[in-house]
């Protein structure tokens, strides 16, 4: 049954000096792009409609606000459950993705980027209003349901654990709703409360100035890499779970997954490059002699970035240097 394969998702020890140069601090990559829609978000999407859908006629159709892989998810989870949805998303999201959606029969609505949170024209809101509006709509809601928590806590945080031998030290990832953060970390500090959550963001994003000062600019900077970082501070943060935070730039998160593809094989979305990048820069700051062992996440495969991240026409038209061949 194709719902049974999500999850439980390889854990890649990096191995290249290139990649780690710091060899006492192993990194391991969480290869979620090894989901069956490729991304993360399977994980999260399984679980809520799983929830939602006994308490749900047949009549109903899900609805939900995605950079591009929750529609991913949702589609293809509800063509295997036979429901219908709706998928509004924006311009920023890459061609793969909305057609991947319209591939597993998902209705796309693309809203433009750079609508201002909180009015009609953000792809969130179109989202919330559309549910409030249809009685026969449930909004998936990944932003403030705390299922979206929930499934991390119970999948992707014990395979951590387990994986690691509970040797993890350092939980590395980015954010968008938060649900992955606050969810696998918070069940790695239940077991063992000294572990780190590191919080990896991209420069722009309002994320971690809320971290560390509590506040946010009312300019949002701009960034490429999709799926992490906000314009906004997320409902599901809890910013006393976050220990530190990374900032990363466009261009090293895209240099990392080019790296990432020559040396170790792994051919991964730009919010990896963030992630990886992030905890690199981590250990690149620890102890020569710490006994640390960092754990970051894949979130999802490059494939859905062909036409971007490694593309050599779009990197030259938007200005990114090819540090790294992409070829
Ligand atoms: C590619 C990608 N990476 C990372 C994330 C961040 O995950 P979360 O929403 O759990 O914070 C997302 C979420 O949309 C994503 O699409």
């Amino acid at each position: 049954m194709p719902l049974g394969k999500i999850g439980n998702t390889d854990l890649h020890l990096i191995k290249s000096e290139k990649v780690n140069p710091y060899k006492n601090i192993p990194i391991f990559i969480k290869l979620e792009s090894q989901n069956p829609t490729k991304s993360i978000k399977d994980r999260m999407v399984h679980h809520v409609v799983s929830k939602a859908k006994d308490s749900l006629s047949e009549e109903i159709t899900f609805v939900s606000a995605s950079s591009g892989n929750t529609g991913t998810s949702l589609a293809y989870i509800c063509k295997l459950m036979n429901f219908r949805c709706v998928i509004v998303t924006n311009t920023k999201c890459s061609e793969e993705k909305i057609n991947a959606c319209k591939a597993f029969g998902a209705e796309v609505i693309v809203a433009d980027s750079d609508a201002k949170p909180n009015t009609d024209n953000h792809y969130q809101q179109i989202a919330v209003n559309l549910a409030s509006s249809n009685s026969n709509y449930f909004d998936l809601d990944q932003y403030g349901n705390k299922g979206n928590i929930e499934a991390y806590y119970k999948t992707l945080g014990p395979e951590i654990w387990e994986q690691t031998d509970g040797e993890i030290t350092h939980f590395v990832t980015g954010g968008s709703t938060c649900g992955t953060v606050m969810g696998a970390g918070s069940f790695l500090k239940s077991k063992e409360n000294k572990i780190k959550v590191v919080l990896a963001d991209p420069i722009g994003s309002s994320i971690s100035e809320y971290i560390t000062s509590e506040t946010v600019s009312s300019e949002p900077g701009k960034y490429v890499i999709e799926g992490v970082g906000k314009d906004s501070i997320p409902k599901l943060l809890d910013r006393e779970l976050i220990d530190s935070v990374i900032e990363i730039t466009d261009q090293e998160a895209i240099d990392m997954c080019h790296i990432l593809k020559s040396e170790e094989g792994l051919y991964l979305g730009g919010s990896s490059g963030l992630n990886i990048a992030a905890a690199i820069k981590y250990a690149s700051k620890l102890p020569k002699d710490s006994k640390s062992t960092i754990v970051t996440i894949g979130c999802d495969s490059g494939e859905k970035y062909a036409s971007k991240i490694y593309s050599d026409k779009w990197l030259n038209q938007n200005k990114f240097d090819r540090n790294i061949s992409t070829k």
